[in-house]
């Protein structure tokens, strides 16, 4: 039976204290979400895509894929105006960045080719890079040797997946150092810009452009459910490739287009993030007011991103550390295994344009608390 085949893997998760449930948000002190600039809670914002929503042709729904009736003129001007704020040839809007990734991964590759990707790399990448026909492999993270040793393996047109800031880790790749390397072996940077979009980079362009190397990254990746506040993503490159996925990529071509009210919100954030770039100074000052004052806690994973990571080995250890923050209305999430390698279970705390320093102090001193005095406490109870 379905139903009886279905229990018993629920309940072997059940088992492991594994078993994933939806949550409501708590009303606690916002320690976990992606919305680093504040621009998904933001009032101004909001009126301002209800405004432009108003003054569009009263539709509710996209009605159609991009490829049929879901296309319109005001689309391809927003994208116009994406391929402008990420100095790339063309840009292409899609539904989520899990289905962008899942479109280049899946498409571009093909038979005889090779996909690298970083061990962290978030699933979406890995699992593009399942559904390709090319061989993939990982190499370990940011480990430039060890992704040269297998790009002397590589054959047929190779593909570098990478993310600009790391999901899990908060760490930034090395850019620079990759894009040598990507030119010694003729390989193609693919970079989910996932946490660097509206982050970094003049008006939210990201990593790649705030650093200028855009021009030697074939396929770039944003995401505008995180910093941007909103929903959807994006893939810039050159016209070529944006052509070739308008006709192979199954993740563009068999789903309906997004509703004119999202397309409106993305022009609208992107616009709005123009006129209040400051947010990213205002977002580096809380992540400094971070980084001074967790000095001292161990087990930290060097991030100097709105992405911060505390070690606490176990399921256990890090869902109960979590548990006591939130008791203290901090609302930090664990990240269990399998979601991270068994034994890098952690915190992973986002930091926001809207936490206060004085918040901030008192998220360290709490995550102080729980590396040093309360883990002796519970050391000393064993
Ligand atoms: C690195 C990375 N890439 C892609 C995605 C997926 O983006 P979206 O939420 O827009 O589907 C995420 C979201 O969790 C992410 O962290």
């Amino acid at each position: 039976m379905l139903e009886d085949a279905l229990s018993q893997k629920l309940e072997k998760r059940k088992q492991e204290s594994l078993l994933r449930s939806l949550i409501t948000t708590s009303g606690l002190t916002d320690f976990y979400s992606n919305d680093y600039l504040g621009l998904a809670r933001s009032e101004e914002l909001y009126q301002q895509i209800q405004n432009t929503v108003q003054n569009l042709p009263h539709q509710n729904g996209a009605t159609g894929s991009r490829l049929l009736s879901g296309n319109n003129a005001y689309t391809e001007s927003v994208e116009q105006q994406l391929a402008t704020v990420f100095a790339g040839e063309r840009a292409l809007i899609f539904n989520s960045g899990y289905t962008a990734n899942l479109a280049v991964l899946s498409a571009l590759p093909q038979r005889g080719d090779s996909i690298l990707y970083d061990e962290r790399a978030h699933t979406c990448m890995k699992d593009g890079a399942r559904l390709s026909l090319a061989q993939h492999f990982s190499f370990r993270h940011n480990d430039l040797n060890d992704l040269e040793q297998k790009l002397k393996k590589a054959s047929g047109q190779i593909f570098l997946a990478v993310e600009s800031i790391y999901s899990m880790d908060g760490d930034e790749c090395p850019l620079t150092d990759l894009v040598t390397l990507a030119e010694k072996y003729n390989a193609n940077i693919v970079l989910d810009e996932a946490h660097s979009t509206g982050a970094y980079g003049k008006n939210g362009s990201g990593l790649a452009c705030a650093v200028s190397l855009q021009h030697k990254i074939p396929v770039r990746i944003y995401t505008f459910g995180k910093a941007m506040g909103i929903h959807g993503a994006c893939i810039v490159g050159s016209e070529k490739i944006i052509q070739y996925l308008i006709n192979f990529a199954r993740p563009f071509i068999y789903t309906t287009a997004l509703p004119p009210h999202s397309i409106a919100s993305i022009a609208c954030a992107f616009k709005f993030l123009s006129n209040t770039i400051s947010l990213q100074n205002t977002l580096q000052s809380r992540i400094n007011t971070f980084l001074v004052n967790s000095k001292s806690i161990a087990q930290r994973i060097e991030s100097k991103s709105a992405i911060q990571t505390v070690l606490f080995p176990g399921n256990e250890n890090a869902r109960s550390a979590a548990h006591y923050l939130q008791q203290n209305r901090l609302d930090v999430r664990a990240i269990l295994s399998p979601t991270v390698p068994e034994g890098s279970e952690r915190l992973r705390v986002c930091l926001h344009t809207y936490n206060t320093d004085e918040e901030i102090l008192t998220l360290c001193k709490a995550i102080k608390y729980l590396t040093t005095e309360k883990k002796q406490h519970l050391e000393h109870l064993d």
